[in-house]
């Protein structure tokens, strides 16, 4: 059997839409992993990989992590996602043609599928990919009428996170005097580093983009962390804001911090990483329940009919009530907080199961 079959197989979704974009070289992976709350949503990844199959592979993890992330929120959208696995040298003009028809691949999929930005993609990509793919293109520009860009609300969501972190580690919420060494200075990484600089923690960052540890360590004095040393460092709360699959075997013996809490998706390789960090005694908050601010916040706002105000609100009382529960039960229970986390996300999937 051949790996994509294998793949497929082993993974529990439903369907996945896949086209090869002849012009541009690139390859559109659509996950759809589960309607059973609600149409599926998820933002599209753009990136290079090093072989078609990993960005498949990408697609098919990281669709899960919405469903997950939707059903802990109690948000009414099921799990998907869409990776583009574009060529290294795309140039500006091929890649806003391939923007144009992805987005008309979205629009044929009638509703489907709904999209935002996610890595490699933002709210102006998004305003190109909507004049094909409308009405299904969130988190637009405010310029042309969407709610823009998700990432201060995700990071918001994870400064929470972290101050609940803080609470359980040291009997108090304040981040103030902390060491936090945040892993990647993006778009929701360096706008963590604004939140926990303003609350008085003590942030150290590692980045890869050279104008970025430019900005942030020449401009703004951060003290910066090679990348070669950013698990060995110590700290007392890690927050990997940058990829995937940072922590597991090779990474989790050298870590030297109490808790892991950043917004990268799928942090974790496997699952069995989540008992490994467990039996260190390192707290870790779940991916997908610490980093859904941003996808609360655009779906309230933009289908909910919400205002900021109350996206904002929503963001934290969903991360803070979640989080809580997910620790208060791992604790009962003798188990990993990304069990304790997946029970509460399938047994709400179960509870809607049992109402259909
Ligand atoms: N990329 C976001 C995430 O991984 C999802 C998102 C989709 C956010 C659409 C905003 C709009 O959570």
């Amino acid at each position: 059997m051949s790996s994509a079959e294998s793949l497929i197989k082993e993974w529990d979704g439903e369907q996945v839409i896949i086209r090869h974009d002849r012009p541009s070289g690139a390859w559109i992976f659509v996950a759809i992993h589960s309607t059973r709350l609600g149409p599926a949503a998820g933002g599209t990844r753009m990136k290079s990989y090093p072989d078609v199959q990993a960005a498949f592979l990408d697609a098919l993890r990281l669709s899960e992590g919405m469903t997950l992330k939707f059903a802990a929120s109690e948000m009414p959208y099921g799990g998907a996602k869409a990776v583009i696995a574009v060529p290294s040298d795309l140039d500006r003009q091929s890649r806003a043609s391939l923007l144009q028809r992805y987005g008309t691949l979205v629009k044929q999929l009638g509703g489907l599928f709904r999209t935002g930005p996610d890595v490699g993609t933002t709210p102006a990509d998004m305003d190109v990919i909507a004049t094909t793919g409308a009405p299904y293109i969130l988190s637009r520009t405010s310029e042309a009428g969407g709610a823009g860009d998700p990432g201060p609300f995700t990071a918001r969501g994870v400064f929470i996170g972290i101050k609940l972190l803080c609470e359980r580690l040291f009997g108090q919420q304040s981040v103030h005097g902390r060491t936090v060494l945040v892993q990647g200075a993006g778009d929701v990484g360096g706008s963590l580093i604004g939140f926990l600089r303003d609350a008085g923690a003590d942030v150290l960052f590692s980045e890869v983009n050279g104008d970025l540890v430019c900005e942030f360590r020449d401009k703004l004095g951060l003290r910066y962390v090679a990348p070669e040393s950013v698990y060995s460092t110590e700290c007392d709360i890690f927050s990997p804001c940058a990829l995937g699959a940072v922590l597991n075997a090779d990474t989790i013996p050298l870590l030297k911090c109490l808790a892991v809490a950043g917004s990268a998706n799928n942090q974790l390789e496997r699952q069995e990483d989540a008992e490994s960090l467990r039996s260190r005694g390192i707290l870790y908050a779940p991916d997908y329940v610490i980093n859904a601010g941003g996808a609360i916040a655009i779906f309230g706002l933009e289908l909910e009919g919400w205002t900021r105000d109350r996206a904002g609100s929503e963001v934290v009382a969903i991360i803070r009530r979640n989080l809580d529960q997910i620790f208060r039960s791992a604790t009962a229970e003798g188990i990993s907080t990304e069990i304790a986390a997946r029970r509460i996300a399938e047994q709400r999937l179960h509870v809607h199961a049992k109402l259909l």
